[in-house]
């Protein structure tokens, strides 16, 4: 039961917008870009949205459901449902942690990028100038006092909005925050798909093409999919769990795990269609990583004559808004397991210094990240990667699916359909699909998520079973 100390969302709508807040991120507006121009395009979109059905209500549902029958953070609410599973509750807080590491460096990235921006707004100094976007992006991230002191300003930033709590912080912050990011968003989508040339781009996502189902490829297209809808509903890892807990027994869980997943899709295409067009347009590939988002766009940008950097620095306040929005996210899921954890033991709980004291170690993590530049700066590889490939390795292709395995597979062997129902179904709602969606937490999402990690596992070690 949710208890005193613990908040609780103000209203159903500021609740949604918190978990809209958090799925919608980077995830959303580079990766799933990105990745889609990897995974050939149609194909990749078709896979996303079979998965998201799937895969991403269910275990959204089964998340939400957890949290709020337990009422406690991730590591409390794997301790209810049995000791064994501490083991996952331990992963749900590493996670986040290792995810915050690179986020914030990313999200630091996105302010340099507005105020360069905004510099070429006013011709000033501190623009991008006649600078060539890649030597430009290149001088950035080599140069680690800088690079460290933008991930410092987002790492307070989003500390700063935690310490608010859960309704005067993140909800207030997020109410305002996601209608703001969608109206930005459909004015760059209207620019980018009215631009010469953009169709090459609209067809790259919309026109089908099969020809990845007819060899093995397709299970890197899953795997690369399946990654990227656990990142990007920010499921597997309790931050769901957590937001479930603060809320309200009347709500309708079932119709927030539906509505969550339709936005975060929804803003994922129109990132897509905002950047494809344009892409192509410029004769460019959208296939790159970070490179995608601040070498590729910025060309863009700097081509469209005295609009341009108006355009930029609109769009990185985007990208920087639905980055704080989850960032935000990841960092309360820690604050939340350490309150609990003391409060528990009837210790007094101070959320300002919990939330401080956990975003100077993030800061430490983040600011190694920030210093390895992309790997450009000579620091130690682990295990042959680069530090941001090698975070986003572990949370996003291992940890976050595995978690989401293991939880569908309780609820669906162990906790059964009564649990399930007995938490949905209050206040007068009713479990709707109940067979349907118990057959997918027993097999069809283990069965999927199962192939997604084949295909991580296959495609980070260079086994190279699927082409
Ligand atoms: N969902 C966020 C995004 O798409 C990232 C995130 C992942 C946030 C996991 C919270 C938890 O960018």
């Amino acid at each position: 039961m949710a208890n005193e100390n613990r908040g609780q969302w103000g209203s159903s709508f500021g609740f949604i917008m918190a978990a809209v807040g958090s799925a919608v991120g980077l995830g959303n507006l580079w990766g799933f870009p990105y990745k889609m121009g990897k995974g050939g395009g149609f194909a990749f979109l078709i896979i996303y949205l079979i998965l998201a059905i799937f895969v991403g209500f269910v275990v959204m549902l089964g998340e939400l459901t957890i949290g709020r029958r337990t009422g406690k953070s991730v590591l409390g609410a794997y301790e209810v449902l049995s000791k064994k599973f501490t083991i996952l509750g331990v992963m749900g807080v590493l996670s986040p942690a290792l995810i915050l590491g690179f986020y914030t460096m990313l999200g630091g990235y996105c302010i340099k990028y507005a105020i360069a921006n905004l510099g070429d707004v006013f011709h000033a100094g501190w623009g991008f100038g006649n600078a060539d976007s890649s030597a430009f992006f290149n001088s950035f991230i080599t140069n680690m006092p800088q690079t460290i002191f933008f991930t410092f300003v987002f790492v307070a930033l989003t500390v700063l909005i935690v310490v608010g709590g859960v309704s005067g912080g993140i909800e207030k912050f997020t109410k305002i925050a996601m209608p703001a990011l969608f109206v930005m968003l459909l004015i760059v989508v209207i620019r980018s798909v009215t631009l010469p040339g953009a169709g090459a781009g609209l067809s790259f996502v919309f026109k089908p093409n099969f020809d990845v189902f007819m060899g093995t490829g397709w299970i890197s297209v899953l795997a690369l999919a399946g990654g990227q809808m656990f990142f990007s509903l920010s499921l597997g890892m309790g931050i769901m769990i957590t937001y479930g807990s603060y809320l309200s027994k009347k709500e309708d869980i079932q119709f927030n795990a539906i509505i969550i997943p339709f936005c975060d899709t929804l803003i994922a295409i129109m990132a897509a269609l905002a950047i494809m067009p344009a892409v192509f347009a410029m004769g460019l590939k959208p296939n790159q990583g970070p490179g995608l988002l601040f070498i590729t766009l910025q060309t863009v940008f700097a081509s469209m004559g005295f609009i341009g950097p108006i355009m930029g620095f609109l769009f990185y306040v985007l990208v920087f808004i639905a980055a704080i929005t989850s960032s935000i996210s990841l960092l309360e899921v820690l604050v939340a397991v350490y309150l609990d954890k003391k409060s528990e033991k009837g210790k007094v709980v101070n959320r300002r210094n919990t939330a401080i004291g956990i975003g100077i170690i993030i800061f430490a993590l983040a600011a190694l990240v920030s210093a390895d530049g992309l790997g450009n700066n000579g620091l130690p590889k682990p295990f042959g990667f680069i530090w941001l490939d090698f975070l986003d390795f572990l949370s996003e292709g291992l940890m976050m699916p595995i978690g989401a395995m293991v939880m569908s597979l309780i609820i669906g062997w162990k906790l059964g359909p009564k649990y399930m129902t007995d938490e949905i179904s209050t206040e007068g709602h009713r479990f709707r699909g109940r067979g349907v969606i118990m057959f997918c937490f027993r097999f069809v999402a283990p069965i999927f998520i199962a192939f997604v990690l084949l295909g991580q596992l296959d495609s980070f070690l260079h086994w190279g079973l699927f082409s």
